[in-house]
């Protein structure tokens, strides 16, 4: 299974649901369509009536993240993953390299983890270097350590995807090469194998991925899917490249 997930973070109002019709439409047409799955996390403030409408319809509506809490809390606005299941997000990303950026730590992301695998949410977690750490050769080592400080054997790895989205690449246009990228994808499942003494989950790739660029990236097979920022916020762009992934 392929994953195309679009992360549309500080975007979108309630009408901006035309932009997934489209998508819906080609993706339910679509020939090679039980190959992949698509989910968009658009903001908090759309889950529950995007859920709604595409309840019966091929996309999946997931969240850009979740409070570190189970249920309820006294944390002004924060928001569970109870909450958000309840809504009818069926994904959330956890650790997003803008929430990392935010403030969030190991710790908490553990718990984000944590909790959303116990409220049946399937995980997205994400890792990246940033730049520093790529040019002082660091990056196999940050992508180890933010994996093991987090995922734990006991967590259920059939709802874990991972999201390697190198921080220097995200809204830059700049991507790793094949190589590079292909020696990473490779080192981040031999982690996860280790973590979980299971097969990997899947693990995606993320950071200025367009419909351009997809050619490359559909040659290193070890990726299974892609999270997508920029481009999935316009339904030609986020299509072209599951167009051009298949061609
Ligand atoms: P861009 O595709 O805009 O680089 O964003 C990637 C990203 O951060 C998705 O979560």
């Amino acid at each position: 299974m392929r994953y195309f997930i679009g992360n549309w973070k500080m975007f979108g109002v309630p009408k901006s649901v035309n932009i997934l019709n489209k998508i819906n439409s080609y993706y339910s047409r679509d020939k090679n369509r039980n190959k992949y799955r698509v989910v968009i996390t658009p903001p908090y403030t759309l889950i529950e009536s995007y859920s709604r409408y595409f309840k019966n319809k091929r996309i999946l509506i997931g969240s850009q993240n979740c409070y570190q809490k189970e249920q309820f809390s006294s944390n002004t606005a924060a928001i569970s993953p109870y909450m958000l299941k309840s809504v009818g997000a069926k994904y959330t990303l956890v650790g997003h390299s803008d929430n990392r950026g935010e403030g969030d730590t190991d710790l908490m992301l553990k718990d984000k983890v944590r909790y959303a695998l116990n409220n049946n949410l399937k995980v997205v977690f994400c890792i990246g270097e940033n730049k520093i750490e790529k040019k002082n050769k660091k990056t196999l080592s940050v992508l180890t350590r933010q994996l093991t400080k987090v995922l734990e054997k006991k967590f259920n790895r059939n709802n874990i995807i991972v999201a390697y989205e190198p921080i220097w690449s995200i809204g830059t246009g700049k991507i790793p090469t094949a190589h590079e990228l292909k020696k990473t994808t490779i080192h981040i499942k031999k982690v996860l194998k280790r973590i979980f003494k299971k097969t990997s989950p899947a693990v995606l790739y993320g950071g200025s991925v367009d419909g351009s660029n997809i050619e490359m990236f559909k040659e290193i097979k070890e990726i299974d899917g892609f999270l997508i920022g920029g481009a999935s916020k316009t339904s030609k762009k986020f299509i072209d490249i599951i167009k051009n992934y298949y061609r």
